[in-house]
């Protein structure tokens, strides 16, 4: 089921969202549902929890490849539950924009590759390393379960209107 992305300026999208303590819950399970119904209707590549209104660190992403990042490979559909990033190696800046702030997007960097650790859908410990475009995606997640807005940290920022 597709959720409602609660507004830009609302406080919970700025607040630290919550460790998820409870892991294989029906709850759980439709919160990640909708989650991605939510992402892909809105056609983006990744989502955070707080955006649609729960303050749980809870993220999901995933990229099929093209235009967005031509040089990426696609990233398979991934949830990540109380991500960590424990490792920054390297900067790069690029164009990001935010299903939160429609009509706009900002020149930010971010480290060019991480290594994070994390919990799946069922509580099982993950770990990985991302780059580039995989990398800046979980970035930008994981700013969201702390209150961060890519323009928070971006050197500027300018009206767009991504193409249909
Ligand atoms: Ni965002």
């Amino acid at each position: 089921m597709r959720r409602q992305f609660i507004s830009a300026d609302a406080p919970l999208l700025r607040a630290m969202a919550h460790d998820m303590e409870r892991f294989e819950s029906s709850a759980l399970d439709a919160l990640i549902a909708d989650m991605f119904d939510t992402m892909r209707h809105s056609r983006g590549v990744g989502l955070a929890a707080p955006q649609i209104g729960v303050s749980q660190r809870v993220i999901v992403f995933e990229f099929q490849g093209g235009d967005r990042a031509p040089d990426t490979a696609p990233i398979a559909s991934t949830v990540l539950i109380n991500p960590v990033i424990t490792e920054r190696e390297g900067r790069a800046e690029d164009w990001e924009g935010c299903l939160s702030l429609p009509g706009l997007r900002g020149w930010v960097p971010r480290a060019t590759r991480i290594h994070y650790i994390g919990r799946g859908r069922n509580g099982e410990r993950l770990r990985g390393v991302a780059e580039g475009f995989h990398a800046r995606i979980i970035q930008h997640e994981i700013d969201h379960l702390d209150g961060v807005l890519y323009t928070d940290v971006a050197i500027r920022t300018e009206p767009y209107e991504r193409p249909s």
